[in-house]
């Protein structure tokens, strides 16, 4: 991918994804995901990853602050809508989404990307903005192609049994 430009910060896209795919587990690669795209994006004021378990989505690693939804259910909020739909959410005004759960006065819009394998929901990326409609097609691109390395990290950690946060 090309490098991301956002106003004065610029990074290269390639060294975020190596980070995340060189990772060891799924643990150290959320971690990463977390920490790199919560740094490296001015627009991106709130970072998390939910795990799904049963029919909830659980919070796992998050930069930004506490958010009360630390445990969604499928049927509720724009969280619940992108994991049931399957699909990248992205709301331009969070206050004119009757699904909006809020999290921060704040926010003004958010970007939800599943993370599938074999069309499998396992989790997703939550990513919150204080700038209204702050997220486009370039933001989508680059956080389904991290849900994508994250997705069998996950899958293998949960078919060893191992215990993910969330
Ligand atoms: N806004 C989300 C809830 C999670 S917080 O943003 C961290 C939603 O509507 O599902």
């Amino acid at each position: 991918m090309a490098p991301q430009s956002d106003g004065a910060a610029t990074f290269d896209v390639n060294t975020l994804l190596t980070a995340i795919a060189a990772a060891p587990d799924a643990n150290a690669a959320m971690q990463i995901a977390v920490e790199r795209l919560k740094a490296d994006l001015p627009h991106y004021t709130w970072v998390g990853i939910y795990l799904l378990e049963g029919d909830e989505l659980v919070l796992g690693p998050y930069l930004g602050k506490p958010s009360p939804h630390t445990r969604i259910p499928l049927n509720r909020g724009i969280c619940g809508a992108a994991a049931s739909q399957k699909a990248t959410i992205i709301v331009d005004d969070v206050n004119a989404d009757p699904r909006y759960l809020a999290c921060s006065i704040e926010t003004k819009s958010e970007i939800v990307v599943p993370i599938m394998l074999n069309g499998e929901v396992l989790g997703e990326l939550d990513i919150d903005s204080d700038r209204p409609a702050a997220f486009d097609a370039v933001d989508r691109a680059l956080l389904e192609h991290v849900a994508a390395l994250l997705a069998p990290k996950i899958a293998s950690a949960r078919a060893r049994g191992e215990v993910l946060p969330g």
